[in-house]
């Protein structure tokens, strides 16, 4: 695989958080904060991406991450394209590559993709042009990085720091990319209790997730939780979609207001979304005082804007003369 990195340190592509240092993530977020606006305030409009042209091709449903980047490329001066892929020739059996090339070939700079298929960004950034950037939006239940950086974002605008913190995760890890990303992300920026909490059979294998400790009751991991990450079953990536008793689960594993009560006084409560309410999370604790999943949307604006500003900075120092 090609390097996410240029020689100048300069972020090229994004698929995954791993490899990349402390810094440079410290340095997205930090990008991040100045893009940031809050709901009722004017969006940040700028042309850190004037002349750039950003193609999002999402083969996998997405409501916030694809509605994201369209606004975060288009609030930088970018044209955006959202290819409808049940509308694209690859329903005619056109290969991916091929529509990369299509794409490449109207001065595509930068392909923004999700996928099912493990192996596809990469794949991607093997093949593009020298002057073309790959982001992941999304990569089979392995990656989804640009959600590991608006976590952290949030949890640093809440908290100010990394150090010390008590993060537990809760729900179906095992299939979960955002489990992946957000625990590396956290790790990276210096939390070490990071708790993954599931029942056996929706925790990852051993081999994954270094240094973080593995629990199968909900009370015990998230006692004292500085913030606890609430996901849902995500039954599209099971084999034949597993049945699933949504009251029982609710009671073994749900967090309610009265479960809450066991995290620390002033623990956030996030969800990369989307929710199933009444199955991982009460709707009273999901609209509830300590739920900061609607700032998690907000900053995922901020983040991807931050994440094709670097992207379209390093582009221009590869770029062709006219
Ligand atoms: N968190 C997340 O990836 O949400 P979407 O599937 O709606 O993009």
């Amino acid at each position: 695989m090609r390097e996410q990195l240029d020689g100048a340190g300069g972020l090229r592509h994004l698929i995954t958080l791993e490899g990349l240092h402390r810094e440079v993530l410290s340095g997205l977020l930090d990008r991040a904060e100045k893009y940031r606006r809050l709901p009722g305030q004017p969006a940040y409009e700028g042309r850190e991406l004037a002349g750039f042209t950003v193609a999002n091709l999402f083969f996998e449903p997405s409501t916030r991450t694809r509605a994201s980047f369209d606004l975060a490329g288009r609030r930088l001066g970018a044209h955006v394209l959202s290819l409808d892929p049940h509308g694209s020739s690859r329903a005619k059996g056109e290969t991916m590559l091929d529509t990369i090339y299509t794409l490449e070939a109207m001065n595509t700079d930068v392909f923004v993709i999700r996928d099912s298929e493990a192996g596809i960004p990469e794949f991607l950034i093997d093949h593009v042009a020298p002057h073309v950037s790959v982001i992941s939006a999304g990569e089979a239940h392995l990656s989804h990085p640009t959600q590991g950086l608006l976590d952290a974002l949030t949890i640093r605008m809440h908290k100010r720091r990394f150090a010390g913190l008590k993060l537990a995760i809760v729900g179906d890890i095992k299939h979960s990319r955002v489990a992946r990303s957000t625990a590396h992300a956290v790790m990276t920026l210096g939390t070490s209790d990071v708790r993954l909490v599931a029942p056996e059979g929706l925790l990852p294998a051993e081999t994954e997730f270094r240094g973080a400790h593995r629990c199968t009751g909900i009370e015990e991991g998230i006692a004292g939780a500085d913030v606890v990450i609430m996901l849902r079953i995500q039954r599209e990536r099971m084999a034949h979609g597993a049945a699933l008793d949504e009251a029982a689960y609710f009671r073994e594993f749900g967090l309610d207001a009265q479960r809450l009560k066991l995290a620390s006084p002033d623990a956030l409560v996030m969800h990369p979304g989307p929710m199933n309410r009444g199955v991982e999370i009460s709707s009273e604790v999901a609209d509830g005082p300590r739920s900061v999943i609607r700032e998690q949307v907000n900053n995922g604006v901020a983040v991807r804007m931050a994440v094709l500003a670097s992207i379209a900075a390093t582009l221009t120092r590869h770029r062709k003369p006219l």
